[in-house]
This record gives structure tokens, C-alpha cells and sequence, in this order.
């Protein structure tokens, strides 16, 4: 078993789309991550890369974003390419136009890789089935891969290794839960999911993840999160449900708080969000705005880690289905 410190990176991937981590092996969740940590560097040392001059990446979304357009969009710039924003309730996509036609009329356009944002997963790999051009998924109601390898990227850079160290996800058994499942156990990170039995991440996923490394899903605050080396929440709501009061309160228990933090035993543990965040809900501002919190260098990693998949997916000189 590897770690990513012993991996050497060999700057290509077998895959051809970024639908779900499932899809992406540990070599090659280190393949981005390296290219992510050097396009990093680079890039704050001044140093440019065109690499993507004169590809245009489409991006799709049905839900709201900042950090994911933003990312995007600046990261495609950043590599000469260009990003177009496509608002699907603009689309006829709003107007139920099937999702295979708009792929086939888009891979009609010259456009070199499709990102979206949707609620239905199905919807992300019917795209990548119909397009002919790489598919990123900026987010759907089941995954959110993109921000699990800029956090994977964000602990890389505190501890400087990911094998064997340990992560705690509090809260909502929703699309981070589930990728962080599947991103650590896959990098031998042991994962706990830990919040209310009535919001664990589905049953599929999980028993996929333990087939993978060591996943626990537990109600028991203490025993999820002793020894942790990285704490990390989403928001209860996840966009496109409704607010509801019984899910509030089975969630408050578990919201990460200064004692939550301190059972982990040790002062090195680091918090993350993906954010947008509620102060008071999920986390206090204590923790989130504490020493502990490295948030906005996660947020500042989308760019530099969705650029690497962009590299790799997008510089590839074709694509077959
Ligand atoms: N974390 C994240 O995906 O943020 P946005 O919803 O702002 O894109
Ligand atoms: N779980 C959240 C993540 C937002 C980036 C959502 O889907 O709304």
C-alpha cells in the first residue's frame, strides 16, 4: 500500500470524466493531487501555464455556487482556456429539453470538457455517455468529488502524508459524506460518518466505501471522532430541501463546537467545511474562525486542485466513450 509520498506521478490518467471518486483509484487520486500541489506552486511563484489555450470548458448549473464557479472559472482563465457560464434555467434544459440532446448539440460546439452542477447524479453520467468530451461533476445531490480532493489536497499539505491518519466528518449524511467516504477509505484515511442514525449516508454507498478501507458510521460522538486528525461538517440543508425541524434537531447534538473538537485528544487536529457555512448550526465561530480551522485554504484549493483535473482530463488530445 502505497502512500502519496512514495507515489511518482506519471502526469496522465486513465480516466475520461470526474463523475464520482469511485471511478478514480488511489494512484490516480494522487496523479491530481501532486499535479495540484505543483500547478500550486507555480502559480504563486508567477510562473504561467497555458496549457489549456483555446479550450472551452462549459459549465452547467442548476444550483447556486461561489466557490465552485469561481474556481472554475478562474482556473480555467488562469490556463488560457475559457470558461463559459450556462445558467440551466436559461437553457431549454429549464424547458425539459433532454440532457442527451443538450450533450450532443454541446459536443457539436467545439467545447473541449462539460462541468456541472445538478441535483440527480444520473443526470451527471448521462451527459458523460452523450457528450464525447470529458464531464466534471461540480456537485450533485449524491457526490461532491471536486471538493473532497481539495480538501484531500488542504490535509496533504498540514500533515504532509494521508495514509493512515484519520478523519471525522460530523453532521448530514449527504454528498460530502458519502465522497469523503469513498476519497479516504480509497487512501487508506480512516473515515468516521458520525451524526443521528435517521441521517447516515445511504446504505449502498457505505457498504461500497468499506469495501474500500476503513469506514465507521456511528451515532457516538466520542468514539467518531477520538484520535481524529482532521474534523470536518456541512450545512443540515443541503440545497434543494426544504428546512425541517425534526432533521435541526437531531442534527444540533452533533454540532462541531469547542468540547467536540477537544475529544479528539489532540491539540493537532484541523477543521474543515466545505462551506457556505452556518455559524451556530453545524459549527460555531469559535471553531470555524479558530486556530484549528483551515477553511479558506480548502476554498482556496478548489482552484488549484480543479485545475490539475482539468489538466489531466482536458489536455488529453481525445476522448472515446
Ligand atoms: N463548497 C462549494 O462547493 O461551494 P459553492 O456551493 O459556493 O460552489
Ligand atoms: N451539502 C451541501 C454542499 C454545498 C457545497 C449542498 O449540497 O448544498
Amino acid at each position: 500500500m502505497t502512500d502519496i509520498t512514495d507515489y511518482s506521478p506519471k502526469g496522465v490518467l486513465k480516466n475520461k470524466h470526474l463523475l464520482t471518486l469511485k471511478d478514480y483509484s488511489a494512484e490516480e487520486i494522487y496523479e491530481i493531487l501532486l499535479l495540484a500541489a505543483q500547478e500550486k506552486k507555480r502559480y504563486k511563484s508567477g510562473v504561467k501555464n497555458d496549457a489549456l489555450k483555446g479550450k472551452i470548458l462549459a459549465m452547467i448549473f442548476s444550483k447556486s455556487s461561489t466557490r465552485t464557479r469561481l474556481s472554475f472559472e478562474a482556473g480555467m482563465i488562469q490556463l488560457g482556456g475559457y470558461p463559459m457560464f450556462l445558467n440551466a434555467s436559461d437553457m431549454q434544459l429549464g424547458r425539459n429539453e433532454p440532457l442527451s440532446d443538450t450533450a450532443r448539440v454541446i459536443s457539436r460546439m467545439g467545447i473541449d470538457g462539460i462541468m456541472i452542477r445538478t441535483y440527480d447524479q444520473k443526470d451527471v453520467e448521462e451527459l458523460a455517455a452523450y457528450g464525447g468530451v470529458p464531464v466534471i461533476n461540480g456537485l450533485t445531490d449524491l457526490y461532491h468529488p471536486c471538493q473532497v480532493l481539495a480538501d484531500l489536497l488542504t490535509v496533504y499539505e498540514r500533515f504532509g502524508r494521508l495514509r493512515g491518519l484519520k478523519l471525522a466528518y460530523i453532521g448530514d449524511g449527504n454528498n460530502m459524506a458519502n465522497s469523503y467516504m469513498i476519497g479516504c477509505a480509497k487512501l487508506g484515511i480512516d473515515v468516521s460518518i458520525v451524526g443521528p442514525k435517521e441521517y447516515a449516508p445511504q446504505k449502498d454507498i457505505t457498504d461500497y466505501a468499506k469495501t474500500q478501507g476503513t469506514v465507521t458510521v456511528t451515532e457516538d460522538i466520542t468514539r467518531g471522532v477520538s484520535g481524529a486528525d482532521v474534523i470536518c461538517t456541512d450545512v443540515f440543508f443541503s440545497m434543494g430541501q426544504e428546512k425541517d425541524k425534526s432533521k435541526e434537531r437531531l442534527l444540533t447534538p452533533y454540532q462541531v463546537n469547542d468540547e467536540l473538537m477537544k475529544k479528539t485528544g489532540k491539540d493537532s487536529t484541523i477543521f474543515l467545511h466545505c462551506l457556505p457555512a452556518h455559524r451556530g448550526e453545524e459549527v460555531t465561530a469559535s471553531v470555524i474562525d479558530g486556530k484549528q480551522s483551515f477553511v479558506f485554504d480548502e476554498a482556496e484549493n478548489r482552484l488549484h486542485a480543479q485545475k490539475a483535473v482539468m489538466l489531466l482530463l482536458l489536455g488529453q488530445k481525445s476522448i472515446s466513450n
